[in-house]
């Protein structure tokens, strides 16, 4: 039964045919050729399935991910504070300035949280576009965030901060700025505040060099690197000292309105800041 008969050989010879055929160059490349053929449609229709639900994902993840940040999105309010213990550092010139050139597109609140009410006094007798309010209770500061009609909201802070309005300025603010001047003394004073007041709090911040003598910015730009290299955040710009900013606290003008020599060098530090604030 298994062997003989015309039923065997024609079995072998189907047999024979058969694996002729499969080993025959020709049906190895058609073999070959539906080997791909098959497995790119079913890639291919993976693909597509994967790319489907991907997308169906991706879409619903971001309609998640809009909904969760949408307090977030929707605070679009930013708080910068100005911040070093010691005086004449160039805080309120700089939180003047600042908010100066912030206010020319954007709506901008300058708290003075200085009990010598430094920046109230210089901006009540000129003509500034933002909105002053003097302001020096703990308490009050920390709910600066429910200040909703503002864009920008600089805190101008005094020299020799006590721990109470410290921690409420920094917790309420997006960004610090620590102004500084380049003297050892100084530097070692911003330091301190840079690594044992801010840092830990989480907040960002940048050290900003100011007051620096037009003629030794090498010794700065030394600074500037020692510092950045050293991982402290800093501006790239760096303040120079002209009398033109003197003069713009006496006249009660940020320095974008005041005209005198050297106005445009004081003026464009302050506007490069700004930028760098807004973009980094
Ligand atoms: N870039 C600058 N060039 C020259 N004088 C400056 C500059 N920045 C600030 N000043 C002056 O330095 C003094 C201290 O500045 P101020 O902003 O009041 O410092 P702070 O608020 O830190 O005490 C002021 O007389 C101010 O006019
Ligand atoms: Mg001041």
């Amino acid at each position: 039964m298994l062997s003989g008969g015309p039923d065997e050989r024609s079995f072998e010879h189907t047999v024979g045919e058969k694996c002729a055929q499969e080993w025959s160059p020709r049906s190895e490349t058609a073999n070959i050729y539906r080997f791909w053929q098959y497995p790119l449609q079913e890639v291919f229709q993976s693909f597509t399935i994967i790319g489907l639900y991907a997308y169906q994902h991706s879409a619903f993840m971001h309609i998640c991910l809009l909904f969760l940040n949408l307090p977030a999105m929707l605070e679009t309010m930013k708080i910068i504070s100005i911040i070093n213990g010691k005086g004449g550092v160039a805080k309120t010139t700089s939180a003047v300035n600042l908010a100066a050139i912030f206010g020319e597109k954007q709506k901008v609140l300058l708290v003075d949280a200085d009990p010598q009410s430094s920046a109230s006094w210089w901006t009540e007798r000129g003509d500034v576009p933002f909105d002053v309010v003097h302001e020096t209770n703990p308490t009050v500061l920390r709910k600066l965030r429910n200040v909703k009609s503002y864009d920008i909201v600089m805190i101008d802070t005094p020299p020799n901060l006590g721990t109470v309005l410290l921690d409420a300025v920094i917790s309420v603010s997006d960004f610090v700025i620590l102004p500084t001047q380049v003297a050892p003394m100084d530097m070692t004073m911003a330091l301190k505040t840079a690594r044992e007041i801010i840092a830990p709090r989480g907040v960002s911040y940048n050290v900003l060099l100011t007051r620096v003598d037009p003629r030794s910015m090498g010794e700065a730009i030394a600074t500037q690197k020692a510092l950045i290299g050293a991982g402290i955040p800093t501006f790239k710009t760096i303040v120079r000292a002209y009398k033109a900013h003197e003069r713009t606290a006496l006249t009660g003008m940020p320095i974008t309105k005041y005209s005198g020599p050297y106005q445009s060098e004081a003026e464009s530090d302050y506007r490069r800041i700004a930028d760098e604030v807004i973009h980094g």
